[in-house]
């Protein structure tokens, strides 16, 4: 059902398949000497590929009319022969200080209409036709000198588009809004209607009268900000189609790809709409501080799997340590560089690489971590960085497997992210991705294996799908999810779900709108709670942030908890609609990875689904397929050791007991 990316993997030099290992290589910030000693010591770590080029624009074009590729020519050779594969970037990630200066017309405009000056990166307009011109012809020059490099293996466009820039609210970017607005709605009229223009007094004539969603004096209209949010993540898509296009003319074929940065709170840019792009997914990932930080980290690398269409995708960047952009940066215990690499590429990761090859000596990230840290290779964290390099080569069977896909899925739905966080809404507390990510750590806990997939892929496959704040929901996805149920799927889903239509208008007669039948609900007031405040449930676990006053609406509805607490009390909390062998379930209260432990026993149970292992929430599974044997990542998600008892398979890496925080990877012929 989604379009994936073609699967055009990185061109090796050597054709052989293996595991990438490298890093941003930035040689101009270095004096010439260094390079070779650079060269020799990745050869030492195993390294086999690195980015180039990606905030080179200045280096390679100091002038409008003045070109410098002496120095890129030189290091690509010395790659070359060093046997080092390039994934070049296009370099168009952060504009010259000439061209702000000639056209400041290309500068950002934030909502409250001040322009974001050049000095730091990403100063441009996604929109801008004068950036946009300059761009594409950097990336023609480019193209044009090393498209028959035998170093190239890929190109990466640009460099986290959307990361500073996403939402621009410039001249530009509301010419572009409107035209994007025209092809989607084709009239004013159709507009007025999906914005529901006649609250506030807000019908539009002409479609000049239209803006982004600017500084206004009260909330902006939500169906304006969601088609704003919808446009951003087009109108980014759109230049990264741009430069691929003029690529794929003159080099075609060298395979193309741009970073993601499915991690966190970024979320900007709907990816499982831009997966079909490029020609194999990239994803950077940073560890964030806080208690659930290697289930995120799980989280992402599990939904770029996805992305990918369970086909190997590229780990663009994370870090060997600390960053430098957390408030406080905490650097990594020994373990865990070696465990947060091994995650990625036990969902699917077939290159794993840093921000960057040597840590720079000035600058804005002089203190984020590197491959080659201040301290030189004399150092842990090189140590660690040779370590790696030999596990990955001990993975090489794995290289080119697929995901084995899960029993269980959770659903990512951008559209119900951006929707269900917008202003003026019952509560501001609401997270969308901690819901989801509470659901999957409550899953790690379970030791059930779940993939994480974007809303348009085929449900059918899954006994089980947790659909959580599934806010957005128009009449194909009722449809798809009542079709999944009818087929004997199970489905659960929580507060706030099936509230609104694509345009963000409720579906009427009682929440949860769309989801009403299937769950067999009828909710006419929603009840969020205070900060602080909690609700007890019968099955002795706690819920925060949001009840609903539930009524009964179907005889086949079984209470699975109820609330003792609250202003709910005596109502249903968790409820479960047997529909045929199916069922469809619904929790109207946050509860936290802990507090949907007994609900997904009761979950589990129902679909059917059992772990695959009996270490429980000890060791997490991710399973890669390989066309005759299957390759089971374990890894260790405590402090202390754990006997892999029971689970026979040839080591490929690691033992048969997982040391803290380590992982073991055995290959189990089928
Ligand atoms: C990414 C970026 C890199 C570097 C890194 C630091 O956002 O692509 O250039 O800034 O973060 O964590």
């Amino acid at each position: 059902m989604t379009a994936h990316h073609s699967g055009r993997w990185l061109r090796w030099p050597s054709g052989e398949e293996r595991i990438g290992y490298g890093a941003d290589y930035n040689p101009e910030q270095w004096p010439k000497e260094i390079w070779a000693e650079d060269v020799r010591e990745m050869r030492r770590a195993g390294v086999n590929i690195v980015s180039l080029a990606i905030f080179s624009w200045a280096r390679l074009q100091p002038r409008p009319e003045e070109w410098d590729f002496g120095w890129l020519d030189e290091i690509m050779d010395l790659l070359h022969e060093h046997g080092i594969a390039v994934d070049l970037a296009t370099a168009t990630a952060s504009p010259p200080p000439w061209l702000s200066t000639i056209h400041p017309e290309i500068l950002p405009v934030d909502h409250e209409g001040r322009t974001l000056w050049p000095g730091a990166r990403q100063h441009w307009r996604p929109t801008s036709p004068v950036f946009r011109s300059h761009a594409l012809r950097l990336v023609r020059a480019l193209a044009e000198r090393y498209g028959r490099h035998p170093a190239l293996a890929a190109w990466h466009v640009s460099n986290e588009l959307g990361c500073h820039n996403v939402y621009d609210y410039s001249d530009d970017a509301a010419r572009a809004f409107r035209t994007w607005l025209r092809e989607r709605y084709g009239s004013v009229a159709e507009l007025n209607r999906a914005w529901a223009t006649t609250f506030w007094s807000q019908g539009y004539g002409e479609w000049d009268e239209i803006l982004p969603p600017r500084l206004a004096a009260s909330y902006a209209n939500p169906t304006q900000q969601l088609d704003f949010k919808r446009f951003s993540s087009d109108a980014l898509k759109e230049h990264l189609r741009a430069e691929r296009d003029l690529l794929r003319e003159l080099t075609p074929d060298i395979p193309i790809t741009t970073n993601f940065m499915v991690m966190g709170e970024t979320k900007g840019m709907d990816y499982a709409d831009w997966a079909a792009e490029v020609d194999f997914v990239a994803n950077d990932h940073y560890l964030l501080a806080g208690p659930q930080s290697r289930e995120e980290l799980s989280f992402s690398a599990n939904l770029t799997g996805s992305l990918a269409g369970g086909r190997p995708w590229f780990l663009m960047e994370h870090s060997t340590s600390a960053v430098n952009w957390q408030p406080i940066n905490l650097a990594k215990r020994p373990g865990d560089l070696a465990r947060d690499s091994l995650t990625h590429v036990a969902y699917g990761a077939d290159a794993v690489c840093f921000f960057q090859w040597r840590q720079s000596a000035a600058g804005a990230e002089m203190y984020h971590s590197a491959m080659v840290p201040h301290a030189g290779t004399d150092s842990a964290v090189f140590r660690s960085v040779v370590e790696l390099g030999a596990t990955l080569r001990a993975l090489a069977p794995v290289a080119g497997t697929r995901r084995r896909p899960a029993r269980v899925a959770i659903v990512f739905d951008w559209d119900s992210w951006w929707a269900a966080e917008l202003d003026s809404h019952p509560t501001s507390r609401l997270r969308y991705r901690q819901e989801a990510l509470d659901w999957y750590t409550a899953l790690l806990e379970a030791g059930v294996r779940a993939d994480v997939v974007g809303v348009r892929e085929a449900f059918e496959g899954y006994s089980l799908v947790v659909a959580p704040i599934l806010h957005v929901v128009p009449q194909e996805l009722a449809d798809r999810l009542a079709g999944f149920v009818a087929g004997g799927g199970h489905l659960v889903t929580t507060y706030f779900s099936g509230i609104v239509d694509e345009h963000g208008h409720a579906w009427l007669g009682g929440y949860p709108g769309a989801l009403r039948e299937l769950l067999g609900l009828r909710i006419e007031e929603f009840g969020p709670l205070p900060d602080g405040a909690e609700v007890e449930l019968d099955l002795g676990v706690r819920g925060s942030l949001w009840t609903d006053r539930i009524d009964l609406a179907d005889p086949d509805v079984k209470v699975v908890a109820g609330y003792t607490t609250g202003e709910q009390v005596g109502r249903p909390a968790i409820t479960t609609r047997l529909a045929g062998t199916g069922s469809a379930s619904y929790v109207s209260t946050r509860l936290g990875p802990g507090g949907l432990a007994p609900v997904l026993e009761h979950l589990l149970a129902v679909s059917g689904v059992r772990p695959e292992h009996g270490l429980g929430g000890r060791v997490e599974l991710a399973v890669r397929t390989g066309a005759d044997a299957d390759y089971w990542f374990l890894i260790n998600r405590t402090d202390d050791p754990v006997e892999l008892d029971g689970i026979d398979g040839e080591v490929l890496i690691g033992g048969p007991v997982l040391g803290p925080r380590q992982v073991t990877v055995l290959r189990r012929a089928r």
